[in-house]
């Protein structure tokens, strides 16, 4: 606390401590909103959102190839002509791969600086293991998850986009890429996709629920129906990603 004596005054004003504290503070941190918690946790929650909605596009999608080769390769060329004539073939993907591509790094962005923030502000760890959302499971489970689900989506992409670790190559139709890229002989690439895909319906589980959270609509009676909510949604994107890769090696989509 500061006080201070005015000259020419008989009065000595002291400043309130929370005055003190406004004067003696740096700015917390630059960049408006982006800078508090709440304005990341809004990024995280917008991106999270942009990115479950390209999860459930893209599952449906997926589930084309039961409809064979020509209905599957048909949607493929689907999302390469979207948007013609009024804008040339691949224009709107590419905007929506570009869209995806800021939407992963700005949710990673403020995925990193809120932990950071967080472990400033508790710069000594809990003595014991905790179960709750704040330590451990859910940490882990977002943490790691996610770094696993970045370099399962740099494998996907060099896999069934690009050709480059397919059969099929470049040159191969979306399907052909789709039945070679999980023939039975290259069983652990299927295996992959199965740990990466659980981990992505782990991963938007928590994240649909601290979202939920955070939007302050999981509160008294709907808590647990909430939390039904955010694990029924993962549990339908995991059952219908993995169907595809589980059926080409069953051999059902061929
Ligand atoms: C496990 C089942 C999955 C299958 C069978 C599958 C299949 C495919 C195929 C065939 C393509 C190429 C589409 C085309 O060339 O038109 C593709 C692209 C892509 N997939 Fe998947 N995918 C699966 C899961 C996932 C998951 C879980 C993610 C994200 C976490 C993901 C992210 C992507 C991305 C980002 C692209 C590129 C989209 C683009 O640039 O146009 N996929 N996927």
């Amino acid at each position: 606390m500061t006080a201070t004596i005015e000259r020419g005054s008989a009065t000595a004003r002291v400043n309130p401590p929370a005055e003190a504290a406004a004067k003696n503070a740096k700015p917390d941190r630059p960049g408006g909103l982006l800078g508090t918690s709440n304005g990341k946790k809004a990024v995280m929650a917008v991106t999270g959102a942009i990115l479950v909605l390209f999860l459930i596009g893209h599952m449906a999608g997926n589930l084309k190839s039961f409809f064979g080769a020509e209905s599957f390769n048909a949607y493929a060329e689907f999302l390469r002509t979207m948007g013609e004539p009024i804008v040339p073939r691949r224009v709107l993907l590419t905007v929506v791969e570009v869209v995806l591509a800021v939407a992963v790094g700005l949710h990673m962005w403020s995925a990193i600086s809120l932990a950071r923030r967080a472990s400033k502000a508790r710069p000594v760890k809990y003595a014991a293991k905790r179960k709750s959302q704040a330590g451990g499971y859910a940490v882990h489970t977002m943490r790691y998850g996610g770094v696993v689900i970045v370099l399962f989506v740099i494998w996907h992409l060099l896999d069934l986009t690009f050709g480059t670790v397919n059969p099929a190559g470049w040159d191969g139709t979306p399907y052909e890429k789709l039945v070679q890229g999980f023939d039975p002989s290259r069983w652990w690439v299927t295996i992959f996709y199965v740990l990466a895909v659980v981990m992505v319906g782990l991963h938007l589980r928590h994240g649909l629920w601290s979202a939920f959270q955070t939007l302050g609509l999981a509160s008294g009676r709907s808590y647990r129906p909430l939390k039904g909510v955010a694990a029924a949604i993962s549990a339908v994107l995991v059952l219908g990603f993995l169907a595809v890769p589980i059926a080409v090696m069953a051999g059902v989509v061929k």
